[in-house]
């Protein structure tokens, strides 16, 4: 199978392989980041891996994993949380997607252990909830460290944030608790909490949370502690590791205990003694699934003897002794009123199912994505159809097929943008192939476009404006006072210009929350290089790459001088090579910067809001230091460090490392084996120097 495989066309043995490899390669290059701080590929390439599985995912959403990087929300967006080593580790479960799964679970179980076919096994059956877990290591009763999963061996130690949970008592009630143990269980918040909490962030102009697990996840990992004391979080106790000493004879009996010693426990749990029992505890959990206030997403089997679990033991990473069994996508069928399009921020057209409000799975659907073009014409669907729905975990609801044909007329993707009138096109990429999406070719030009870019630049992870979130923007451009960027800066004067009343008098404003959106703006006239290019929303230049550019650059003008000249001289000057010459920086980046430069209203905007905002330097990592600000190249086998140590020591240096030799290039650290670099550094007459040579320089 090809990496290029349309999803729509995988198997299902295809979809779970190209979900490993996905997972694989995702954590790789999370790790290579935020770790090492040394990206493995660029952000367009991440965005694809990440969307990719996504789509694998929605429409195989039974092969969802359970190190799926989708659930990895955030995973490292905050890296100031110490490492945290598990006593024993935190596993995953097998899951089991039928009856029969589950009757072939508890036969498994008979053999292994020898058991007589009449022998009954005692299961426990309880929700699985659909949060993140957490393990709090006990020791005398007293709580000493909470940790999150991380990669099942090494979590975050979230001691402080976890003490601000009601659920979690911080001195264990009751007795009978061995001296140290570790009771683990999920940190999740109720429907309703979310709800409110999503409010909250929305009129507070910040980004709302995709679904209750996120929200919890987001709030549980915050350095500020403040900020997790002020979200509602709960937390369910289900599993323990690392006693010092046996407390309880059967998986039932350490549940109660845990309720003894003050933690809530799952009300559901239930111990059940054949699969007919089993099974009707898991379908009277599925039936009240809509109306439990948390959300969950099957139901864990568990061995209930704990003498049974311990011989049956582990395979890999998840328990002999239990198993999670799914409950199926949800499904619905309803009519497809029509087919709407919506216009991102790089212009793309996405065509969107309008439905006949239907209830699936105790949530009103009335859209559905549709993906692009090529998916309408393989589900044949037009508007007048029937259709069949389906909605798995938190995806975006999906058009499965249709059901029954309404007898309306063949649906056409428009060739124009719904929004401006602009052409919209389907690109042609390196490899001669068509892009899946139609794009607007209007930029800046199209409103649609307009709105959703100025609703990135003002993003957490760009200008990061406290009070002008989505909602603000959209309500600031309809009015017609913020039309680009700058305007953010300029929101004052534009109202009174426009003849409008002071911002204090609109709807929703008060004199304090006007002063506070402003002074929030004033704020951020000094702005960070790197969020100031992020914000930029240029195609395949995110965050990684803005990062990247800031390092290397550490001001603005001299970055932009380059980003000018590449675009005037084109892929074979100078600039060019130096900008792509930047480990981590692709072709597709600098193409789209030059893109971006050689567009006149992008130009004027860029001239309007730099007149607005001051883009700070990057802080060089060191100054003192004798390759501060020199260009570095490695090459050759490295003895004395992995290249990536090299580079990250270089950078901390305050070095700016690139991948290849250019007559910028200062340095040229060359380990055995090194190739045609060494031969251009020599014609170039760049320094060149060995591993020891250069640990020499820098000091050891
Ligand atoms: S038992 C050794 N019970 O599901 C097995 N896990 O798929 C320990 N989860 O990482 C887990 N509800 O975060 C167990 N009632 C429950 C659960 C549950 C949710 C999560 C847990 C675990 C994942 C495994």
């Amino acid at each position: 199978m090809s990496e290029a495989t349309p999803v729509e066309e995988l198997t299902p043995d295809q979809a779970a392989a190209e979900l490993e490899r996905l997972a694989q390669l995702i954590a790789d290059a999370d790790a290579a980041y935020y770790q090492e701080d040394a990206p493995l590929m660029s952000d367009a390439e991440y965005d694809a891996a990440r969307l990719r599985n996504a789509a694998i995912e929605a429409r195989f959403p039974e092969l969802k994993r359970e190190d799926s990087p989708s659930d990895r929300v955030g995973a490292a967006a905050q890296d100031g949380f110490a490492k945290a080593a598990h006593a024993a580790p935190m596993l995953s479960l097998e899951n089991a997607f039928s009856d029969e799964d589950a009757g072939d679970f508890i036969e498994r179980i008979r053999r292994f252990l020898g058991l007589g076919e009449d022998e009954p096994v005692a299961l426990t059956a309880e929700p699985k909830i659909d949060g993140l877990s957490l393990s709090l290591t006990y020791e005398k009763g007293k709580l000493k460290r909470a940790a999150t999963r991380g990669n099942g061996e090494v979590g975050e130690d979230v001691t402080a944030n976890a003490r601000t949970l009601d659920d979690i008592p911080d001195k264990l009630a009751g007795k009978g608790w061995p001296d140290v143990i570790e009771i683990r269980g999920e940190v999740y918040m109720t429907k309703p909490d979310f709800a409110a909490l999503n409010t909250r962030e929305e009129a507070a102009g910040r980004k709302t949370f995709a679904n209750p697990r996120n929200a919890a996840a987001g709030s549980l990992r915050q350095l500020d502690v403040e900020i997790t004391k002020s979200r509602p979080l709960r937390f369910f106790a289900y599993a323990w590791a690392a006693e010092s000493a046996p407390f309880a004879a059967t998986q039932s009996e350490a549940v109660e205990k845990f309720a003894a010693w003050g933690f809530q426990t799952n009300p559901m749990m239930v111990r059940t003694e054949t699969l007919e029992e089993l099974l009707a505890v898991y379908r009277d959990i599925e039936a009240r699934r809509a109306s439990l206030p948390y959300d969950i997403d099957g139901v864990v089997y568990k061995v209930d003897r704990l003498d049974w679990q311990q011989r049956l033991g582990f395979v890999s990473r998840a328990p002999r002794w239990a198993i999670a069994h799914k409950f199926p996508a949800e499904k619905a069928t309803t009519t497809l009123e029509a087919i709407d399009i919506q216009v991102g921020r790089t212009g793309s057209l996405t065509p969107v199912a309008r439905l006949q409000p239907v209830t699936v799975g105790g949530v009103v659907v009335s859209n559905a994505t549709l993906h692009n073009e090529d998916e309408i014409a393989r589900l044949g669907v037009k508007p007048g159809d029937v259709v069949e729905i389906q909605r798995a975990g938190d995806v975006i609801p999906q058009v499965l097929r249709v059901v029954t044909d309404g007898g309306g007329t063949p649906w056409q993707m428009p060739h124009t943008c719904p929004v401006c009138g602009s052409d919209a096109v389907r690109e042609i990429d390196d490899k001669g192939e068509e892009d899946v999406r139609r794009r607007c070719t209007g930029g800046l030009v199209c409103p649609a476009q307009a709105v959703e870019r100025l609703k990135h630049f003002v993003s957490r992870k760009a200008l990061d404006i406290d009070g002008l979130g989505a909602k603000q923007v959209q309500l600031f451009h309809e009015k017609g006072v913020m039309k680009g960027p700058q305007d953010i800066f300029r929101l004052q004067t534009n109202i009174a210009a426009a003849g409008l009343p002071p911002l204090e008098e609109w709807e929703g404003f008060g004199a304090a929350s006007a002063k506070k959106l402003f002074d929030a703006i004033d704020a951020r006239r000094k702005v960070p290089f790197a969020r100031f290019l992020n914000g930029l929303g240029i195609r395949h230049v995110g965050q990684t790459s803005s990062q990247l550019f800031a390092r290397q650059y550490l001001q603005w003008a001299p970055f932009w001088s380059a980003v000018v000249a590449a675009a005037e001289g084109g892929e074979g000057s100078e600039a060019w090579a130096e900008l792509s010459g930047i480990d981590g920086i692709g072709s597709a980046a600098v193409g789209a910067l030059c893109d971006f430069e050689r567009e006149a209203h992008n130009r004027d905007m860029l001239e309007a809001l730099l007149s607005e905002v001051t883009v700070e330097d990057e802080a060089r990592a060191s100054t003192d230091s004798p390759v501060a600000g020199k260009t570095v190249v490695f090459t050759g086998t490295l003895e004395r460090m992995t290249r990536d140590e090299a580079k990250a020591r270089a950078s901390a240096l305050g070095a700016k490392v690139a991948g290849s030799v250019s007559a910028k290039t200062d340095i040229l650290v060359a380990g055995p084996g090194a190739g045609s670099k060494l031969k251009k550094a020599q014609d170039l007459g760049v320094q060149t120097m060995t591993e020891d040579e250069w640990f020499e320089l820098i000091g050891g």
